[in-house]
């Protein structure tokens, strides 16, 4: 290995170890005095119905389904060809977060959202208009995640709310038959990259803990990633979407379905594309209601 990459890598575990050891300042800021180890995720059980907006909101306003804006064009991510925005070295070992059970159900969804705060912990702060945490039921049976908000996700603070949401949208309601507002919504970054650039690896290792936090939180119990990147971050390998896509992997015990990002169907619109997706979301259903 070269030195140049071996320093790489030593840069990157020190970004990370400052970001968990912030973010494990930052709970004990909130109150939380206790941290467990997580091995495993604690095994699903059905939930009552959400009371809170799942993005860290007040509880007042219940989480929903919103109506999709207009098209966005500039709003797309290349795929597969698109860099994986994978870290040198990917982290094994997460920071603790606070047990789920806490406070009861989804309590530590907002511990997670407080802990982000206003984050400036890399650059992408400088120019987002709206952190983008994240959107629906914070106790989903099946958690998406994306690879970063784009435009409009950043004018309103929700993730998946463009083209590719729209598209999202559908396959979630139309090809899966349930509602949106039944999932959890999120991505590996939490503010859009200028001109939707893949995140970059301090960029994404910045917002790792907090999306581990919220797949701590949730507990769901089927997981599936949206394109390459996000695929390669939570399998902690570049994989190829192509191949990799369709196939039951495992992410801390919780079964991931890897599948096709929205943003490439949009723009390869085959009916291949159309029916490998549906095909990956239909045994993501099955997986989930097993
Ligand atoms: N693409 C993503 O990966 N995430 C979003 O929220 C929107 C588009």
């Amino acid at each position: 290995m070269a030195d140049a990459e071996r320093d790489d890598g030593r840069s990157e575990a020190r970004a990370i170890f400052a970001s968990a050891a912030a973010l494990v300042r930052e709970l004990a800021e909130e109150g939380v005095s206790g941290f467990e180890p997580l091995p495993a995720l604690a095994p699903f059980e059905p939930r009552a119905a959400p009371a809170s907006t799942g993005d860290g909101r007040p509880v007042a306003a219940p989480s929903r389904m919103r109506p999709a804006p207009a098209a966005a064009p500039g709003q797309s991510r290349s795929e597969p060809s698109t860099a994986a925005a994978l870290p040198p070295s990917l982290p094994t070992a997460m920071p603790a977060l606070p047990p789920r059970a806490r406070a009861g159900g989804h309590a530590s969804l907002d511990v997670v959202r407080s802990a982000l705060g206003d984050c400036r912990r890399c650059g992408l702060c400088e120019g987002r208009q709206n952190i983008v945490f994240g959107d629906g039921n914070p106790e989903a049976q099946i958690l998406f995640v994306g690879e970063g908000p784009g435009e409009q996700e950043d004018r309103t603070g929700l993730p998946f709310v463009g083209r590719a949401g729209e598209l999202l949208t559908q396959m979630i309601e139309k090809g899966m038959g349930i509602p949106r507002s039944d999932v959890y919504i999120c991505n590996i970054v939490k503010c859009r990259p200028p001109g939707n650039r893949n995140p970059l690896p301090p960029e994404v290792s910045a917002c790792r803990p907090f999306l581990d936090g919220q797949i701590e939180a949730i507990a769901p119990k089927v997981i599936v990633t949206l394109g390459k990147p996000a695929a390669s971050l939570l399998l902690g390998r570049e994989i190829s979407i192509t191949r990799v896509r369709g196939t039951w992997q495992t992410y801390r015990d919780i079964p991931l379905m890897p599948t096709l990002h929205p943003a490439y169907v949009l723009r390869q619109y085959t009916p291949e594309n159309r029916r490998a997706v549906w095909q990956d979301l239909q045994a993501a259903l099955e997986r989930s209601r097993a």
